[in-house]
């Protein structure tokens, strides 16, 4: 994604120096203009270290570039922090007396400031005007979060930290502002959570499983499965988007990770147990989406195993591999932890019952608190765009149904377990 990252003249921005690194580092391609005054508290050196593009403030500069016309046209996102009280009257007013205006003013994509000043000013009939005048044109003005300012005050003016800002604007930037838009309630805290329906998932670590394991028989061989990881994938990308941090642990994909989470590559089903576990220990729901290969082969060849005209037809013999889900909840229930956890099951009916009612019996079998349930077959669900889920809880609640791309599939269950949480493990 192309953000503008517009930095105004106030002390918060050397925290902004963060904010730029973990664009950089989700891997976003990031200019950064800052205003005059900004340039008196961080230097041009530091934005173009940083973000590996050159920087500057001046119209003037690369005149035949149309530059203010180019970056503001171009951007995916600009994000303007911190967004002092000069800057929202400026933008407000639709004033264009430096590049960072002139930019906002060329702006096609969504635009997101976030204030920081002391809480006089922020509080001032005039500051709140602008933010109004500015959140009525649809650029979304996040509250600032409150706690000891430059000198010896304390209030609301704080620039929200760089997460929460991250977050913020990796939601916008991702359509969520057009659902529930952001409203004076919804505080952007220091500690980098929120609290409203816009980030769910605020404070909370998610650890997820994806793609199919694949199990090796000899150094170029192995026991795979249809998996594509998109579901998983697409779970980790919402679960980012409802503001959690986001660890996805993926044996083999066909698809990119996501930007703005962590990722852990493994192959085998052993591998991904002993990430899931010890990143479990530190998470607040673990997601298990991965197609985990429940046989291995029970020898593994240190050498390619050679084709002879004179040998028997090789033999492989399996063995099981741990239930990782299972001991998940074993784990997590021996702990007496309020974690959450979520399995998936790909069924298929048979003579004996339908999906639903192996999947009710797996549900009580594996212990989880919630199990997505999809209906598999040779041409469904593996590899394709769409999905269709029954979700089914421990609780008893009614199936919820949930159709459509794996995207609209992972919102829904992103947010099933975002009321989950609140439920019955709400914010102490
Ligand atoms: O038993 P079944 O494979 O149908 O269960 C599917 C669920 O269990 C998925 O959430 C999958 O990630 C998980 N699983 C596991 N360890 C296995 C097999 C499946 O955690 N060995």
């Amino acid at each position: 994604m192309r953000i503008v990252l517009g930095v105004g003249g106030g002390i918060a921005a050397y925290k902004v120096a963060s904010l730029l690194r973990l664009f950089t580092e989700a891997g976003h391609d990031v200019t950064v203009i800052p205003t005059e005054a900004a340039s008196r508290f961080v230097g041009v050196a530091t934005w173009e270290a940083l973000s590996g593009n050159p920087v500057t403030n001046s119209v003037f500069d690369d005149v035949d570039q149309v530059k203010h016309v180019r970056l503001g046209h171009e951007a995916d996102l600009i994000v303007v922090a911190p967004a002092t009280a000069d800057l929202l009257a400026r933008a407000a007013t639709g004033q264009a007396n430096d590049l960072l205006t002139n930019t906002l003013l060329m702006a096609s994509g969504p635009v997101l400031f976030a204030p920081a000043m002391h809480t006089e000013m922020w509080q001032h009939a005039a500051t709140q005007a602008n933010v109004e005048t500015l959140r009525s044109r649809g650029v979304t003005v996040l509250e600032p979060a409150s706690g000891r300012l430059t000198g010896s005050d304390s209030g609301p003016g704080r620039l929200p930290e760089p997460e929460a800002i991250f977050e913020a604007a990796m939601a916008l930037a991702h359509g969520l502002q057009a659902v529930a838009p952001l409203s004076p309630s919804v505080n952007v805290t220091a500690g980098g959570t929120s609290t409203g329906p816009l980030f769910p998932l605020a404070g909370r670590t998610v650890t997820i499983s994806a793609g199919g394991t694949r199990e090796p028989l000899d150094p170029v061989r192995f026991l795979g499965n249809r998996s594509s990881g998109k579901q998983g994938v697409a779970l980790a990308a919402a679960a980012r988007d409802a503001g959690a941090t986001v660890r996805l642990v993926a044996a083999h994909m066909e698809v990119p990770a996501p930007a703005g989470v962590e990722l852990i590559a493994v192959e085998t089903a052993l591998q991904l147990r002993e990430v899931m576990l010890a990143a479990a220990a530190e998470s607040d729901v673990v997601i298990m989406a991965a197609a985990v290969a429940d046989f291995r082969p029970a020898e593994v060849s240190g050498s390619k195993i050679k084709k002879r005209d004179d040998t028997a037809d090789p033999v492989i013999t399996l063995i099981r591999n741990p239930d990782i889900l299972h001991e998940l909840v074993a784990v997590r229930d021996a702990a007496g932890s309020s974690q959450l956890v979520v399995g998936f099951a790909a069924e298929t009916g048979d003579e004996q019952g339908d999906v639903l009612s192996y999947a009710e019996a797996k549900l009580k079998r594996k212990g989880c608190d919630l199990l997505v349930v999809n209906h598999v077959g040779a041409d469904k669900v593996f590899g394709q765009d769409n999905n269709s889920v029954v979700i089914l809880s421990r609780a008893g609640s009614e199936p919820q149904s949930a159709a459509g791309s794996k995207q609209d599939v992972a919102a829904i269950v992103i947010d099933r377990i975002g009321s989950e949480l609140s439920r019955v493990f709400p914010r102490t």
